[in-house]
């Protein structure tokens, strides 16, 4: 009997040492991969510049107010009995010129008439979409 006792304890010897010798560097490895991804390089940042051109192509500005701002885009059928300003002319606007006389109509719209508010966009992008506006000014 002596001699399975020993083989025991020889044994869980052995298994200490394989647990020591192969599963702790397994289980080092595994942790560290688990880290890896706080190596990877960060994200790039959110866009926060916003593309003037793009945003009023995006928001169908264009649509209405055309490519050059002289009102004929694509919807000319819808709007044949509104009033529709040319971007281009200062004397057509009735709301004001001024960048911030656009961001103000872009804002709240103009009530009753297909001039949307964009009250979901955000400062930054009503900001920028007014200044090219006004940029088409001659
Ligand atoms: C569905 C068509 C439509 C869309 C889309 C549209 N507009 Fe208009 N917009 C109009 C009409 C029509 C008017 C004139 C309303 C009126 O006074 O009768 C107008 C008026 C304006 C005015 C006021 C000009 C003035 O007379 O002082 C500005 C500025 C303007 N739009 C900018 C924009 C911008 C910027 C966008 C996109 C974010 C946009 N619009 C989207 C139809 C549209």
């Amino acid at each position: 009997m002596i001699w399975i006792q020993s083989f025991l304890k020889n044994f869980s010897q052995i298994f200490n040492l394989f647990l020591l010798v192969i599963l702790f560097p397994i289980l080092i490895d595994c942790s560290s991969e688990n880290e890896s991804p706080k190596k990877e390089p960060p994200p790039p940042p959110a866009v926060t510049v916003p593309f003037p051109e793009a945003m009023y192509v995006q928001n169908g500005c264009v649509s209405c107010h055309g490519p050059v701002g002289n009102g004929r885009g694509t919807r000319t059928a819808l709007l044949a009995n509104s009033r529709i300003p040319n971007f281009q002319d200062k004397s057509t606007y009735i709301y004001g010129s001024t960048k911030e006389a656009i961001a103000k109509t872009i804002k709240n719209g103009i009530p009753g008439t297909y001039m949307k508010a964009y009250s979901h966009m955000r400062k930054g992008e009503i900001d920028a979409i007014a200044d090219y506006v006004q940029k088409m000014q001659r």
